[in-house]
C-alpha cells in the first residue's frame, strides 16, 4: 500500500494509512486487519489487510478515527478461534480485532450528547444494550447483553475507523502520546475491577496481594494499583530479568516461580506426588512469608494463569481471603484441594473486564499520573500480526504493547502533530 496520498480530497472514498481526512469527513471504505473464519490460526495467518466498509453508526454510537491501538490476548484468541470463534458470536463475514484504542471522535449519532467531533478519547471495551436492570442500578457486567468490543463485536480498533458506543469513551490523558494512550485501558480496568470490584473483598490499605505474571499487562497494573492504594504487592516472575522492573512498579517483594516445582493440576490427594507437591507449595508459601512476615498469608490472590497456578493460589490465600481470577492462560481445567477452601472459608471470584465507572476511576489515576502506562513496545501498522505472534509465544517484553494506526510515528500527542508529521514514508 503506498503512502503517496498526502493531499486528501474532501469526499474521497478511501484514504491511505496515515492520511487524515478533513475533520468529520467519513470515507466509504477503510483499511483494516481482518480475520476470516477460513483463516483461523496463528496471527500471521489469520490477520490480513483488507479494504472494508467504514461501519455505519446508530443514534447512540460514535465513529472514532483510530490513531493507535493496544495489543491484547483478545486478538490472539480471535485469530486462533480459541476457545470460541468470534464468528460464532457475531454475524459479520470478517472480524476486526482490537479492544483498545486512542483516537479522535469523527462522527456521532444523533442521541450522543457527551462527545463531539474532534474530541480526543480513549476507548474501553465493554458494550451492552443499556436497557435492563443490571445496566440501570445493577452491574452492567452482569447484563445478558454484555459483550467485549473487538472480540465479541466485529468492529475493533485494528482499522482506520472503529464504531463504539458513546459510553465506551473516556477522556484521553493529554500528557501521553497516542500509542501510550492506546496501550493500557483493557488491562488497567480489568485489574481495577479485580482488586476493587468484589465487595466485601475490595483491597484495603495494608493488605497483601499475590500477583501472578507481575511483569505482564494485567500484573504491571495490579502492582501499581495495589501500591497506590497502600497495599503490599508480592509479584511473581519467571526470570530474573523482570525483577527490577516489578520492584520499580512498587512491589514489596518478588518471587521467581522457576525456583519451585508445584505447577499444573493438583496431584491426587494423599498420593506420593501430592506429598512432593505439598512440600513445594510450603516452600513457596515460606517465600511469601519472607516478604509479608512469618505466618502472614495473603489477603488476595490476583489469578489469571489458571490451570498452572490455581491449586497453589487457593492454598496460599488466607482464611476468609479471595482468589480473584479473570483468565486461564495456561489452561481451563482448574483444580484445588477443596478442604483448604471450605475449612478456611476462602472466596473464589470470577472477574471480567469492568464497567464504565470502574474503567473511568482507573483512567482518572492515569490522567493524574499516579499510574504509568508501562508501554513496552510499539509496532507500525504493518506489524500488527507480528506483535500478536510475540504475545502468543510469551516473547513480549514486560508491560503493554501498542500499534500505530493513523499516527505515522511514535511520540505524537495531538491531531495537529499527526497532520504536521504527514503519512509515514
Ligand atoms: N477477563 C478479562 O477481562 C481479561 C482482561 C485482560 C486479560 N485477560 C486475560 O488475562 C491473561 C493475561 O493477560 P495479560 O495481558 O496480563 O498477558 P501478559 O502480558 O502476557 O502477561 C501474562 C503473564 O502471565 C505469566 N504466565 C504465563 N504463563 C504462566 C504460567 N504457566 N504460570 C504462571 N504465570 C504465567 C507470565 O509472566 P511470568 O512468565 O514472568 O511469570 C506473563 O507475563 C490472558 O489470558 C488474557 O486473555 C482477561
Amino acid at each position: 500500500m503506498s503512502n503517496s496520498d498526502s493531499n486528501p480530497v474532501p469526499g474521497k472514498d478511501l484514504y491511505d494509512i496515515g492520511v487524515i481526512p478533513p475533520m468529520g469527513h467519513v470515507p466509504k471504505q477503510m483499511y483494516a486487519w481482518a480475520i476470516r473464519r477460513e483463516r483461523h490460526g496463528d496471527p500471521d495467518k489469520s490477520m490480513l489487510v483488507e479494504v472494508v466498509d467504514v461501519p455505519t453508526i446508530d443514534s447512540n454510537e460514535v465513529l472514532v478515527l483510530v490513531m493507535a491501538a493496544g495489543v491484547n490476548y483478545n486478538g490472539v484468541w480471535a485469530g486462533l478461534g480459541v476457545p470460541i470463534s468470534p464468528f460464532d458470536i457475531h454475524n459479520s463475514d470478517y472480524h476486526i480485532a482490537g479492544s483498545d484504542a486512542a483516537g479522535i471522535v469523527w462522527a456521532v449519532g444523533d442521541k450522543v450528547t457527551r462527545w463531539q467531533v474532534g474530541d480526543e478519547v480513549v476507548v474501553h471495551c465493554n458494550q451492552d444494550n443499556g436497557d435492563d436492570e443490571e445496566c440501570n442500578g445493577g452491574d452492567p457486567m452482569f447484563s445478558t447483553s454484555q459483550r467485549i468490543w473487538g472480540y465479541e463485536t466485529p468492529d475493533g480498533s485494528f482499522a482506520q475507523f472503529t464504531r463504539v458506543q458513546a459510553q465506551q469513551l473516556m477522556q484521553r490523558p493529554a500528557h501521553l502520546t497516542w500509542e501510550e494512550s492506546a496501550c493500557y485501558t483493557l488491562t488497567l480496568a480489568t485489574a481495577y475491577r479485580m482488586l476493587f470490584g468484589h465487595h466485601p473483598h475490595e483491597l484495603k490499605p495494608g493488605q497483601n496481594v499475590l500477583v501472578w505474571g507481575a511483569s505482564g499487562g494485567l500484573g504491571s497494573f495490579a502492582i501499581q494499583l495495589i501500591n497506590t492504594a497502600g497495599g503490599n504487592a508480592i509479584g511473581v516472575i519467571s526470570n530474573e530479568g523482570k525483577r527490577e522492573f516489578v520492584m520499580g512498579l512498587g512491589a514489596k517483594g518478588v518471587i521467581n516461580r522457576k525456583e519451585f516445582d508445584c505447577w499444573g493440576q493438583l496431584p491426587t490427594v494423599n498420593s506420593d506426588a501430592y506429598k512432593a507437591w505439598f512440600g513445594e507449595v510450603r516452600k513457596f508459601g515460606k517465600a511469601i512469608w519472607d516478604i509479608t512476615g512469618k505466618g502472614v498469608n495473603v489477603d488476595m490472590v490476583f489469578e489469571h494463569p489458571g490451570e498452572a497456578t490455581f491449586p497453589v493460589s487457593t492454598f496460599v490465600c488466607k482464611k476468609g481471603g479471595m482468589v480473584v481470577i479473570c483468565a486461564g492462560t495456561s489452561g481451563y481445567n482448574l483444580t484445588m484441594d477443596a478442604r483448604y477452601v471450605w475449612m478456611n472459608q476462602k472466596r473464589i471470584q470470577g472477574s471480567h473486564f469492568a464497567h464504565l465507572k470502574q474503567a473511568s476511576a482507573a483512567n482518572r489515576l492515569m490522567i493524574e499520573r499516579r499510574i504509568d502506562p508501562c508501554m513496552s513496545e510499539v509496532f507500525p501498522w504493518d506489524e500488527i500480526p507480528a506483535a500478536h505472534l510475540k504475545m502468543l509465544h510469551n516473547e513480549h517484553r514486560p508491560g503493554n504493547m501498542a500499534v500505530l494506526v493513523q499516527a505515522p510515528k511514535t511520540g505524537l500527542r495531538t491531531l495537529e502533530d499527526v497532520i504536521e508529521a504527514g503519512p509515514a514514508g
